[in-house]
C-alpha cells in the first residue's frame, strides 16, 4: 500500500479503536484507510442510543477522508476484538471511492486476513451520473 504498510495501517485501525464509543454493544472497532495521496485517517464506531444511528468505524475513517477532500483510497485496515469485515452499508460506502480497494484485518489474537473489496460486495450500486 505505497509509502504506509500494512502493520502500520493495522496498528493506527488497533489504535482508533480504543477510541470507540461503544457502551451498548462492548465491542470496539478500529479502522484506518490510506488514500492515494498516501494520508491515512482514522476511524471508530460511534454509537446511540437509537441503535439504528451508530456508525461504524469504516464509514468514520471513509466520511474523514473524503471531508478532507480525498477521493481515491488504497487500502482499509480493520481492527476488531473478533475478525470482521465491514458491514454490506461501508462496503457501499467503500464502492463509491475505492472499488479497488485492499481490506485487510486483524484481531485480538493477532490473526490477519486479506481480500478486496469486490470479493466482498459483488454487485455495488453505482448511478450513470459519474
Ligand atoms: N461495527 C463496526 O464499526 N464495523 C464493522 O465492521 C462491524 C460492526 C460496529 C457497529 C456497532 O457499534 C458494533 O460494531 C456492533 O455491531
Amino acid at each position: 500500500m505505497g509509502s504506509v504498510s500494512d502493520r502500520e495501517l493495522l496498528e493506527r485501525a488497533r489504535k482508533a479503536s480504543r477510541l470507540a464509543y461503544s457502551p451498548y454493544s462492548g465491542f470496539s472497532v478500529g479502522a484506518a484507510i490510506l488514500s492515494r495521496e498516501g494520508a491515512v485517517f482514522t476511524g471508530c464506531n460511534v454509537e446511540n442510543a437509537s441503535f439504528g444511528m451508530t456508525i461504524c468505524a469504516e464509514r468514520v475513517a471513509l466520511f474523514k477522508g473524503v471531508a478532507e477532500g480525498c477521493r481515491e483510497f488504497e487500502g482499509l485496515a480493520l481492527w476488531a476484538p473478533e475478525p470482521v469485515w465491514p458491514c454490506g452499508a461501508c462496503l457501499q460506502c467503500l464502492a463509491e471511492f475505492a472499488p479497488e480497494i485492499r481490506i485487510i484485518r486483524q484481531d485480538e489474537k493477532g490473526e490477519m486476513d486479506e481480500l478486496q473489496l469486490k470479493d466482498l460486495l459483488t454487485s455495488a450500486f453505482y448511478l450513470n451520473c459519474r
